[in-house]
């Protein structure tokens, strides 16, 4: 059945888990996840984000999710847009059927300008004010993922923050949080903390110095009831290094979020984690293993299989390591 972030994270709290928030561009992801979900029982976050709808359409969207509630009827499913960065791409999301929306306004529309705080509250306030109206969840973000190592905004794939930023906007502002929730009536809150998107946020095992975990649990402590969301959370496997490495790819060493990290932040008020960059890995490095074991294939099925089977296998792995598990 398709719930709300709503309806999921209160259940989160209540039960004190946290839920995984995976996102998708095609079927063979959507049915991952699902097989993942349905092998451990538990409920799922398939999030979407701006690129996803322009890669896969609405419509062919709108489908699979209804496809995959259908072949998984037993299993809750919220549909949540990724980075909203206006109120008409939350809207026109809505439309295709998502049950939350992120109206990521920590950003400019343009997705590198920073949002001053007038336009964060106003872009996140309009969302909210019509979301609600339809019991539609709306996710928002205060502060901007960045890396403290380097005081740089999002490295790899050109979306995020542009230049140098300051050590105040790379961490959320307990008191400020507290502000912008009374203010949007946000149903999640997207915090910064140090992580980043991507494969490269780390260049070292993180500390307390390069993940400031402490920052959620003072806005937990502020804010008990508010549902706190961890963005650029893959974990960055050794092993999917590794293999993608050892079949021809060639990523520099990196470090993700500790898995340990973030079961401290589900300890402290974190309900959802959105994981992209882990899946992307593990399909890539199977695929690239049947690539350079078998250069004569050539069906896409012979590689899409085991990719999706590795997928399933880090979205179980984290249903498990989240509390997920058994809560469907
Ligand atoms: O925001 C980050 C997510 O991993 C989605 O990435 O915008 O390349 O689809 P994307
Ligand atoms: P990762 O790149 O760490 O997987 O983060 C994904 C994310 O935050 C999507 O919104
Ligand atoms: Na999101
Ligand atoms: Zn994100």
């Amino acid at each position: 059945a398709r719930i709300t972030l709503r309806q999921l994270l209160d259940h989160a709290a209540e039960h004190g888990y946290g839920v995984p928030a995976f996102n998708i561009n095609n079927m063979e992801q959507a049915l991952a996840i699902m097989a993942a979900a349905d092998a451990t029982d538990a409920p799922v976050i398939i999030q979407a984000s701006r690129g996803a709808r322009s890669y896969a359409n609405d419509i062919m969207l709108k489908h699979m999710m209804d496809a995959v509630t259908e072949i998984y009827p037993h299993i809750p499913v919220c549909v949540h847009l990724d980075h909203g960065n206006n109120p008409a791409t939350c809207m026109t999301a809505i439309q295709a059927g998502f049950t939350s929306v992120m109206m990521d306004g920590s950003l400019k529309e343009d997705g590198k300008t920073p949002g001053d705080w007038e336009y964060n509250v106003g872009v996140t306030k309009t969302v909210t004010d019509m979301a609600h109206l339809g019991g539609i969840s709306v996710e928002g973000e205060l502060g901007v993922l960045g890396s403290l190592e380097t005081g740089m905004g999002e490295k790899e794939d050109g979306h995020g923050a542009e230049g140098k930023l300051s050590h105040d906007q790379l961490l959320t502002n307990p008191k400020e949080a507290v502000e912008f929730v009374r203010a949007t009536k946000v149903d999640a809150l997207a915090i910064a903390m140090g992580t980043s998107h991507g494969a490269y946020k780390f260049s070292r095992k993180p500390d307390g110095a390069i993940l400031a975990m402490n920052v959620i649990e003072e806005i937990h402590r502020l804010l008990p009831n508010m549902h706190l969301v961890m963005h650029g959370s893959s974990s960055v496997p050794q092993d999917l290094q590794d293999i993608i490495n050892q079949y021809g790819g060639k990523m520099p060493q990196t470090w993700g979020v500790p898995v340990e990290e973030i079961q401290r932040g589900i300890k402290h008020g974190v309900r959802k984690i959105n994981i992209d960059t882990d899946n992307r890995m593990a399909m890539t490095g199977q695929i690239r293993k049947v690539f350079a074991e078998s250069p004569g294939e050539f069906d896409p099925r012979k590689y899409l299989k085991p990719a999706m089977e590795a997928m399933t296998k880090l979205c179980k792995q984290r249903l498990e390591e989240f509390g997920t598990a058994g809560k469907a």
